[in-house]
């Protein structure tokens, strides 16, 4: 079967790994692609925002399945438009994707079905929101209400921060429409794990957990970022952790959208918090997220056509979902001044240390192809993944196969997986 993947970072390189691995598959498409998932589709050079070209281009090369890797086109309906034009997609309709694309649906959602998270209140108007500010307890959590690159949470400690917070989205609209809504929430404390999932509409399953690093520095220091690296699987994720997600959090997220007439078919990325008073729901995503598909699909031993194929039929309750019984890690390589600015455009050297390495991934997100060679092109360039048999082998293999790379600006955190010393 013919494939075609929609975006063009880390996570649709893990993607498109994987898929190349499927027997059924004869040939991959990816648009736009970058130099990395070049090396095993054939990008095609088309915007994930480019609805009309998407779907004209699969008809014309009758694609089998399309896959929508990131957040932007699944909540702008790119899956409802290929539908429409009788090709077969993965990723959540319009109506399902909104359990990512409005925190506000997803937090009113939760309060309806009693899933857990932190209590909240939705405002429309910045002057309700100033208002509610005068009698809530420090530290609070403002979020813009729709899509914001990860970047729309301001976490405020003292009241004029928040006040100034409210303007900042609301007024300034520093995050564009996605603040033309916000929502206050209740600041908690505890570990973070995100557990991602297939879901079929009616059926939920579990992949392996991850942790991500969103901060740019060590320490956890520095500005919020896409991702700086992953592990997985959490050891804080542990057998009672789970127990309590599954009876409160995963089918019931999966129920409630049903029940709403937004049947969710794709992945569900669950944001949890780990709090004194038990796991809590941080946000949802409509996707897999980035980095952690880096280290979650290259453990995971199904087939990944027949699963997502299996989403899109409802018959996921027939899938037996396993993962291997290792670890990995994955460690982000970025250009030095990122998520401000930085220079691009410099040669990648080393790559091919990677070439039939078993273990060992180099997921391209921010890179070009040009007639010298591959070039660093954004501010996360690669992710660089190992396994091990353990989280500790594995993030010693990770931060050694990081030395394999030379490009000029190349930062990276080197602490990633730290926090596994102390489970
Ligand atoms: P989100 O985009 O909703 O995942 O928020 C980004 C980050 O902000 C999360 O990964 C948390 O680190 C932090 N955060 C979000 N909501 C809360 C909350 N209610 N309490 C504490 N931290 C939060
Ligand atoms: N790594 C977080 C995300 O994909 O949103």
């Amino acid at each position: 079967m013919k494939v075609l993947i929609v975006g063009s970072g880390g996570r649709e390189h893990a993607i498109a790994a994987s898929v190349a691995k499927s027997p059924k598959v004869d040939k991959i498409y990816c648009a736009p692609g970058n130099a990395g998932i070049g090396q095993i589709a054939e990008c095609v050079p088309i915007g994930a925002m480019e609805f009309a070209q998407i779907v004209s281009f699969a008809k014309k090369e009758q694609i089998d399945l399309t896959i929508v890797g990131p957040d932007d086109p699944l909540a702008g309906g790119l899956v409802d438009e290929l539908e429409a034009a009788g090709l077969r997609a993965f990723g959540p309709r319009k109506n399902a994707a909104i359990l990512e694309a409005s925190k506000a649906f997803s937090k009113d959602l939760m309060k309806k079905y009693h899933i857990p998270t932190a209590a909240y209140e939705n405002f429309d108007d910045p002057e309700a929101a100033l208002a509610y500010l005068e009698h809530t307890r420090m530290p609070v959590v403002l979020k813009a209400d729709g899509l914001a690159l990860g970047k729309g949470v301001l976490i405020c400690r003292t009241p004029e921060e928040a006040r100034e917070g409210v303007r900042t989205i609301m007024q300034d609209k520093k995050f564009g429409s996605a603040g033309n809504r916000m929502v206050i929430e209740e600041f908690m404390t505890g570990r973070e794990v995100s557990v991602l999932s297939f879901v079929d509409g009616r059926t939920i399953r579990i992949m392996s957990s991850a942790q991500d690093h969103k901060r740019a520095q060590d320490g956890d220091q520095g500005l919020n970022t896409g991702g700086m690296g992953t592990f997985s699987p959490s050891p804080f994720y542990t057998e009672e952790v789970d127990a309590f997600c599954r009876k409160y959090i995963y089918q019931a997220t999966v129920d409630a959208m049903a029940a709403e007439g937004r049947p969710f078919q794709g992945v569900i990325f669950f944001g949890l918090m780990l709090t004194s008073e038990g796991p809590r729901v941080l946000e949802y995503n409509a996707r897999f997220g980035d980095p952690e598909a880096q280290v979650v699909l290259p453990r995971m031993k199904n087939d990944i056509i027949e699963v997502i194929e299996a989403c899109i039929d409802g018959t996921l309750d027939q899938v037996d979902l396993q993962f291997e019984d290792n670890a990995a890690v994955c460690v982000v390589l970025a250009s030095d001044g990122y998520p401000g600015s930085y220079e691009k455009g410099y040669p990648i050297s080393g790559l091919e240390n990677f070439a039939d390495r078993d273990g060992y991934y180099c997921f391209h997100a921010g890179t070009k192809q040009t007639p010298e060679g591959i070039v660093t092109n954004g501010g996360r360039v690669l992710g660089v993944t190992a396994k091990g048999p353990d989280l500790k082998t594995a993030r010693a293999n990770a931060y050694r196969a990081t030395e394999w790379i030379t490009f000029a600006n190349k930062y990276m955190r080197s602490d990633i997986g730290k926090a596994i010393d102390e489970a």
